[in-house]
């Protein structure tokens, strides 16, 4: 299902930033080795993740799915002079790839790159986060949410991506396990007081969540 009329995509593409060479060797690569080259977050989303950390200027970023690293380097463009973006990855051959990219960029130094399952990485990482995004398995979405809520300190922004699951979480029934899960998270998060929620209509669905 297209969820953003491709008119309107490749308008916005037209007139935003373009990407720089490192992150259009990232999307090449992840197009023409990965048969799952969709889970990229791309330009539009990418250029966003940038601004928005660039407006929080945070000292410490987590991620949760490196994937190729394509947003991770986006992120890592908004850290302040001295801060670091942790990313975790379960898959060691995609840690491998991102890592490979990861050593090419400016911020080398400033990305700590995890491999291993989040739900056990997280509980050893213990900064003060000031942004976080999610974006893994979905049936774990709750699990994280509940336990980052919990921990991080009033302040900080939290995006999870795919809120829309494809667009699956519109059709009745929800069918599949992904988009059930999807669908609990959303209207888990909806009405909890402990946030403040915006949900984005960009790509497959932005949540954006600020810690009161
Ligand atoms: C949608 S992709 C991430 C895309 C990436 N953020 C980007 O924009 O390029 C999801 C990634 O999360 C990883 N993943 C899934 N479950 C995980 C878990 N429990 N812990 C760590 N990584 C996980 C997958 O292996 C996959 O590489």
């Amino acid at each position: 299902m297209d969820l953003v009329h491709q008119l309107a995509n490749d308008y916005a593409l037209k007139h935003s930033s373009q990407i720089d060479d490192l992150l259009s060797e990232v999307t090449q690569y992840t197009i023409n080795n990965h048969p799952e080259a969709h889970m990229i977050s791309g330009a539009l989303q990418g250029n966003l993740l940038t601004m928005i950390s660039k407006m929080i200027q945070p000292k410490y970023i987590l991620e949760i799915g490196t994937f190729t690293g394509y947003s991770a380097l986006c992120l890592a463009k908004g850290l302040q002079k001295g801060g670091v973006l942790h990313t975790i990855e379960r898959r060691s051959s995609e840690a491998d790839v991102a890592q490979r990219f990861f050593d090419k960029s400016l911020y080398k130094k400033q990305i700590c790159l995890h491999v291993g399952d989040a739900k056990n990485v997280l509980k050893d990482l213990h900064m003060d986060w000031d942004l976080v995004f999610v974006d893994a398995d979905k049936t774990g979405y709750v699990g994280y949410y509940e336990f980052l809520v919990e921990t991080v300190k009033p302040g900080t922004w939290l995006i999870f991506d795919n809120v829309f699951f494809h667009g699956e979480v519109f059709k009745e029934p929800l069918t599949g396990k992904n988009a059930k899960a999807i669908d609990a998270f959303n209207k888990g998060i909806m009405d909890d007081p402990r946030v403040e929620q915006l949900m984005l209509t960009i790509r497959d669905g932005l949540t954006l969540l600020y810690k009161k």
